[in-house]
This record gives structure tokens, sequence and C-alpha cells, in this order.
């Protein structure tokens, strides 16, 4: 199949879920407000990786952070998601491979990873209901 549906409504505010999609782990996270605000006070230029949270989001639905769970190092899976993992310096995820850290928009903040976690094609079809691919 080139694309999921997930039903996201059990997932709650600071929550994370993996799923897979052509094989690939995918995150499905909902930020907090505090996750969001802390992704926005990020001035660009102290990004690696130069992108705002508004652009890897849908508009009006900037919570759902959807990201493959791939380091873009060398593919790990990092850790973030689920009760009490590591979620590394910046309060996202954390590649325990290298050393990775990723802030609350999947952006590179520390550690070798060269680019952001990739965020796949996705279109919400409810407020629900999101298809990824
Ligand atoms: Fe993630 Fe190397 S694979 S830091």
């Amino acid at each position: 199949l080139a694309s999921i549906e997930v039903d996201v409504s059990k997932i709650e505010k600071g929550q994370a879920i993996k799923t897979s999609w052509r094989k690939q782990p995918v995150f499905i996270r909902n930020l907090t407000e505090e996750e969001i605000a802390q992704a926005d006070a990020v001035p660009l230029s102290a990004l690696r990786d130069k992108e705002t949270l508004k652009e890897r989001t849908a508009s009006g639905k900037e919570n759902w952070l959807i990201t493959l769970g791939v380091c873009t190092h060398l593919g790990c899976v990092p850790l973030g998601v689920g009760e009490g993992e590591n979620r590394g310096d910046y309060g996202g995820y954390f590649c325990p491979c290298h050393g990775s850290h990723y802030d609350t928009a999947g952006r590179i903040r520390k550690g070798p990873a060269p680019t952001n976690l990739v965020v796949p094609e996705f279109e919400f079809t409810s407020d629900t209901v999101v298809r990824i691919g």
C-alpha cells in the first residue's frame, strides 16, 4: 500500500506513537503548547537545517508533528516515543547510536545528523484521521 490512514484521536498532548509506512518507522506526535512555543522561539540562524515548525506541519494543525523515525545520520530509530523515553537535550527525539539531538519540531540541534527528521507527505482527511503517503 502506498499510503496509510492513522486515527490520531487517542494520542494525547505530549504523547507520540510509532507506526510504520513503507517499512519505515513513522512518529506521530501531539505537541503541547509549550513544545510548540519552544520550537517557535528558536531563531533560524541557530538551526543547521533551517525550517520552521509551521513549514513542517499542516496549517492550523501545528501540534501534529509527523516525521520518519529514522535518524538522518546513519538511520537508527531515535528515542522519544512513549513514556519516560529519552527525548534528548532539546525535548524532541534522541538518537543513541551516535548522539543526535532533535528538538520539538524534529529538527537536528546537536550531534552528527546532517538534516532534520524527514516529514513525509501527509494530509488530514478529518479532524482525527491523517493519511500518510
Ligand atoms: Fe543517529 Fe548516528 S544514526 S546519530
